[in-house]
């Protein structure tokens, strides 16, 4: 039998796009020799999928059948996720403009999230997992053992935004404005929006600076390690 003090934990970060979310999970799942799985790359994947293959973003039947067919995998790597698609590395291709707004539309369909909830549920089920993304504490481990839920007010999500696409020579201005609309579709579509769990921990990194923030989290998973039955 596992000694249930040695049992890994599984840690949900969720928030809105420009939190801080990949950094921080990336650098704790890091520190606690854990796994960092990034639930949006696998949206980010079937949307790419969507692109290459002329489908509609619409057409729900469509994409599950995609989404069925697909062979998602992600393997950890140096700051952040190697992900695959059909043994094809896109890890690169999916931080694009157009999958970026393509994820969060193929990502409104209940049949679509239902698919991709049961694969993140059996990649993360062992425990030892860092899971970030938009609905990981409220449907895919609605028993995780620590449920963050990371904020920061829009203006200042949307100036990191600016710099790193400014890095990439994007148009600063015109990614903003994306930006409001994939929140706005993320918060108000009907399966599973972007909202705490109601256990979920409050953290708003507006004049936190990442080390802050990641200091506060592991404050936390220490106490939840402390607090594991002997
Ligand atoms: O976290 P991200 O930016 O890579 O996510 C891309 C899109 O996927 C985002 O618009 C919302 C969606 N998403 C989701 O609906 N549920 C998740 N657990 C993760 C991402």
């Amino acid at each position: 039998m596992t000694d249930p003090s040695s049992r890994k934990l599984i840690i949900a970060i969720d928030g809105p796009a420009g939190a801080g979310k990949s950094t921080i999970a990336s650098r704790l799942a890091r520190k606690l020799g854990y796994v960092n799985l990034e639930s949006g790359a696998m949206y980010r994947a079937l949307a790419l999928k969507a692109i290459e293959w002329d489908a509609s973003f619409e057409d729900e039947a469509a994409l599950l059948k995609m989404a069925q067919e697909s062979r998602i995998t992600m393997e950890p790597a140096m700051g952040g996720n190697r992900v695959l698609l059909d043994k094809r590395d896109i890890s690169a291709r999916i931080r694009e403009r157009d999958v970026t707004e393509a994820a969060s539309k193929v990502s409104v369909h209940p049949k679509v999230r239902e698919w991709m909830v049961a694969r993140q549920r059996e990649m993360g089920l062992g425990g030892g997992v860092v899971m970030e993304g938009r609905d990981i504490g409220t449907k895919v481990f609605p028993d995780a053992d620590l449920k963050i839920f990371l904020d920061a007010d829009p203006v200042i999500r949307e100036q990191r935004r600016m710099d790193q696409q400014r890095v990439k020579g994007a148009p600063a201005q015109a990614m903003a404005a994306e930006l409001r609309e994939r929140d706005r579709r993320d918060r108000t579509r009907a399966a599973s929006p972007l909202e705490p769990a109601p256990d979920a921990v409050l953290l708003d990194s507006t004049h936190l600076s990442e080390d802050e923030v990641l200091e506060r989290i592991e404050a936390l998973v220490n106490g939840k390690i402390a607090a594991r039955p002997a």
